[in-house]
Order: C-alpha cells, then sequence, then structure tokens
C-alpha cells in the first residue's frame, strides 16, 4: 500500500460513491483495491481503520489517484493477482443475490447462493448429495434443490434450522398463499381496532389485556411498543389454527425483527432500544425518522412477498430430497438421522459449508426477538467460536479442535473421492491446521474479495473457498 505520511497534501477523503465518480470507476472497484490494500480504509477523521462502521468508511482520494497512475504505468500490474476473477460477482444485481427463498428471512452471515452455484455446478453433478455441518439459513440447500441434487444441512441453532426448513419445504403453493393471506387479514382486522377502526366490538379492552398476559417476555416489553406487541402476539396466538405453521412463523419472524425500537441502521446488530416516538437521525435515509411503532406495516409488506417467493422456487427446484437436522455437528450420529431418509443407503457426495469463523457472530444472539416469541431452547453454548469468546489464542485452539471435530464426524457418510469445499475468512490462518487435524488434504484454494453481501456492511474483505479431500 501506498505509504500515506508521503503524500504531500492532506488525504481528501471522500466516500467510496464520491471516489468512485472522481476517477470514473465504479464503487466495486474502489472496493477491490481495499481488499487488495493498495488503498487504505479511513473514518471521516482520516484515522486509519480495520472495520467501518454502517456510513463511516472513506478512502483519500489522493491515495487513489496515486495508485491508479501507477497502474497506468504498469507498475501495478499484478494488482488483481490471487483473486479469482469469477468469484467477486462483481455485477451481480442485489434482486439476485437474495432471489426467491433466499429473502425470506434475514441472517447475519449468510453467503450468497452464486457462490454455492458456481462451485455444485463445477465440481458436482445432478443427483449428487451435498452436506452443510454449519447450514445456517440453508443456501447450500436451497441451491442444491435448485440444482437437481440431495442436500442435508446441519446446524446447532433451532431457529435457523427453521428457516431452513420453511425455505426448503413443498408446499401447496395455492393454500400457502391463502394461509399468509387470511391471517395477515386477520390481524389486519385486530390492528384496525386499535386505531378505533373497522369492527372494535370484536376486541374488547378486556381482550387486549388477556393478549398481553401471555407475554412472558421481559426483551419483548423492552424492544417493542405496545401497539407492535399486540399485533405480533395475536398473531401467534392465530398461527395454530393453520397448517403451514413455520411458515407463518418465518413471516412473523421477519416482520417482528423489523419492528423492533431500532434505528433503520442498525437492524443486524441493535444496540438498545429507542423510546417510543423519539426522532433520530437515520444514517440510512439520511433524515430523521422516528421508530416504528407497529409490527402490522411489516406484517402487510412481507405477506405477499413471502407467498410469492414460495412460488417462484416452487417453480424452479428439482423433487430432490432436503434433509434439515438440527444439532451439534460434532457428535450428531449422521447415519442414524440419514435412517429414515431418501439419502439412507447412499454415501454423501461432498461438503459446501462456511462455518462460523472465530470470533466474529453470536448466532443465536441475532435471533434474539425469534427465541423470546416462540420460547425455541437455546444452545448458545455449543456454538462453534462464538462472538463472546473472543479471539484469543485459546479462543483459536478451542476453535480448530471443534471445526475439525466437524470433519471427522461427517467422513463416515462421506464416498472416499468427496469434495470438501470450505469457505472462511481464514485471517488467522487456522485452516491448514483444521485440515490436519481431521484427516483431509487441502488440494485447492480460491480467493475472493467479498464486497457483495446479502446482508450489506461497509467492509470489503478477503475470502478463501479451501478444496480438501480426504488423505
Ligand atoms: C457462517 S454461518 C453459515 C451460514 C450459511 N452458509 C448461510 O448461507 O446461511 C455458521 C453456522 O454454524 C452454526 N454452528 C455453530 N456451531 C455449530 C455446531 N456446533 N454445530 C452445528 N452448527 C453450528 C451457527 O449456528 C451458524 O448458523
Amino acid at each position: 500500500m501506498i505509504d500515506v505520511r508521503e503524500l504531500p497534501d492532506h488525504l481528501e477523503l471522500v466516500t467510496l460513491d464520491e471516489a468512485a465518480r472522481a476517477v470514473g470507476k465504479t464503487s466495486h472497484n474502489i472496493r477491490d483495491y481495499i481488499q487488495r490494500q493498495r488503498i487504505g480504509k479511513y473514518n471521516d477523521q482520516g484515522e486509519t481503520i480495520q472495520r467501518a462502521k454502517n456510513g463511516e468508511l472513506r478512502v483519500s482520494l489522493k491515495e487513489l489517484r496515486i495508485f491508479l497512475s501507477l497502474v497506468e504505468q504498469g507498475n501495478e500490474k499484478h494488482h488483481w493477482a490471487g483473486l479469482h476473477p469469477e468469484l467477486g460477482f462483481h455485477g451481480l444485481a442485489e434482486k439476485q443475490r437474495t432471489k426467491h427463498v433466499h429473502r425470506l428471512h434475514p441472517y447475519l452471515g449468510k453467503f450468497i447462493p452464486q457462490l454455492v452455484e458456481w462451485f455444485l455446478s463445477r465440481y458436482f453433478q445432478p443427483d449428487d448429495a451435498i452436506l452443510d455441518p454449519f447450514m445456517g439459513s440453508g443456501t447450500t440447500l436451497v441451491q442444491s434443490a435448485e440444482m437437481n441434487m440431495h442436500a442435508v444441512g446441519i446446524d446447532i441453532s433451532p431457529f435457523n434450522c427453521l428457516i431452513a426448513k420453511v425455505k426448503t419445504a413443498k408446499y401447496d403453493v395455492t393454500k400457502a398463499r391463502a394461509e399468509i393471506l387470511d391471517i395477515e387479514k386477520k390481524v389486519g382486522d385486530f390492528s384496525k381496532s386499535l386505531s378505533n377502526l373497522g369492527e372494535t366490538h370484536l376486541f374488547p379492552d378486556e381482550f387486549k389485556e388477556e393478549l398481553l398476559a401471555e407475554l412472558e417476555s421481559e426483551y419483548l416489553r423492552t424492544w417493542f411498543a405496545p401497539r407492535a406487541l399486540l399485533e405480533m402476539l395475536y398473531y401467534r396466538r392465530l398461527i395454530p389454527q393453520y397448517e403451514y405453521q413455520d411458515l407463518l412463523k418465518v413471516v412473523l419472524s421477519r416482520a417482528v425483527r423489523s419492528s423492533r425500537l431500532t434505528p433503520h441502521y442498525d437492524l443486524a446488530t441493535p444496540k438498545e432500544p429507542l423510546p417510543v416516538g423519539q426522532q433520530y437521525w437515520c444514517r440510512k435515509h439520511n433524515r430523521q425518522c422516528i421508530p416504528i411503532d407497529n409490527c402490522m406495516k411489516k406484517i402487510h409488506a412481507y405477506s405477499e412477498d413471502t407467498a410469492r417467493r414460495l412460488a417462484e422456487f416452487d417453480s424452479l427446484r428439482s423433487d430432490k430430497s432436503s434433509v434439515v437436522i438440527q444439532g451439534d455437528s460434532r457428535k450428531i450420529d449422521l447415519k442414524e438421522s440419514l435412517a429414515d431418509t431418501p439419502l439412507a443407503a447412499r454415501g454423501i457426495d461432498g461438503i459446501f459449508t462456511s462455518p462460523p469463523y472465530v470470533g466474529q457472530i453470536d448466532y443465536h444472539d441475532q435471533h434474539t426477538y425469534a427465541y423470546e416469541l416462540f420460547g425455541f431452547p437455546r444452545q448458545d453454548n455449543l456454538e462453534i467460536g462464538p462472538k463472546k469468546r473472543g479471539k484469543s489464542k485459546q479462543a483459536q485452539r478451542n476453535y480448530m479442535d471443534g471445526i475439525a471435530a466437524v470433519f471427522k464426524n461427517a467422513l463416515p457418510v462421506l464416498t472416499p473421492d468427496a469434495k470438501i469445499f470450505v469457505v472462511a475468512n481464514d485471517r488467522f490462518n487456522l485452516y491448514p491446521e483444521i485440515a490436519d487435524l481431521s484427516g483431509l488434504k487441502i488440494v485447492e484454494t480460491f480467493h475472493r474479495a467479498v464486497t457483495k453481501r446479502t446482508e450489506q456492511g461497509d467492509n470489503p474483505y478477503q475470502e478463501t473457498i479451501f478444496l480438501m479431500t480426504k488423505t
């Protein structure tokens, strides 16, 4: 990287879009230069930073211009070296990254379906079976179903398993739509009664008190406006009347997540609830906003959207099986878990997975609202490498042992020539040792710049995809 201390004048800090306009490049190009460490990352005070908070990231126009002039002179001809040209997915529109059921519920830490597709289409055949022992929200399973492959996913978090099940389940899509819209209408009628509109006599005050009495969670009481609470509790109460209950839980959970008393720019990692009705400066919308005080608006927004996405996926998917297993991938008895499935009598042809990375995300915590609303049992203490246990040497040691235990546990169900793809942002270089510990060998590595994520953030980073095989 260019030494900014040698720059003659001030840094000329600009946002990525401003930088792109100033030098006639795209903001993806600028992200790539950052990723390749050709230019630095700054905050708006000109301090070098590792991670930028939303909207904070600045680059130095001066530094950028010097770098580009070096490129022009041919002194930077290797600036793409090492990064796979097809794996950046720079031109990919958000609509594609979040196609059909991939957008049914937000999830921090998803990989994009196109990454899965790229590898599955080159290394596997239709009818193969793929395992994802860190299934998360089920991206590998959905993509496998789309590509005529069987898939098995395991995750420790019951809520992640619910999202994955709902995405991969087969529906009578007409019935699913009817149920989603019916419950939306009923909760809509209730919501009107809260504004003294519609059939108010159906929902007397005692009814609302009765609903609130069902609220056991202090967390929910703190994070939602009173009206939002009533609407979500009524929706929850109606769910048992329908066939596709898990699907309705996911629609409600998505609406609930967006109805927390949190700034619009902070939905993925909210810090503390805002008081009802209090204005704040919104970095996402660049204006004063107030936190949402109801849940109905989001129930409306997501009901039709969910029905449409299910129908779209239904028309694309194959009839291959998708198996979701909740449990600890270090210990789960895969042979037994697959015994009653169409995959019982066959080997698994490969793994495509992105494990948690050491000390980065608490996977249960990001969905606390859903655990509180539905009462799913939490298994936080079995998460490998959670953020709350940090990135110390000891945390790294535990992480390596944990990930290796998962691969070792999967080996008996894998075919002898199984291909194992592991997507990791391996900044501590832990994977060579993990491969050794697991009885695997790394046969190829692919590097990609991550500038397009399903959950957007301002921090581009580099990711490695390790291809491993049995030794
Ligand atoms: C990076 S995320 C996977 C995201 C996924 N590729 C997607 O697109 O949604 C890692 C997942 O590993 C899960 N996990 C952590 N420890 C686990 C364990 N011991 N057994 C099974 N899953 C675990 C977390 O709950 C999390 O969902």
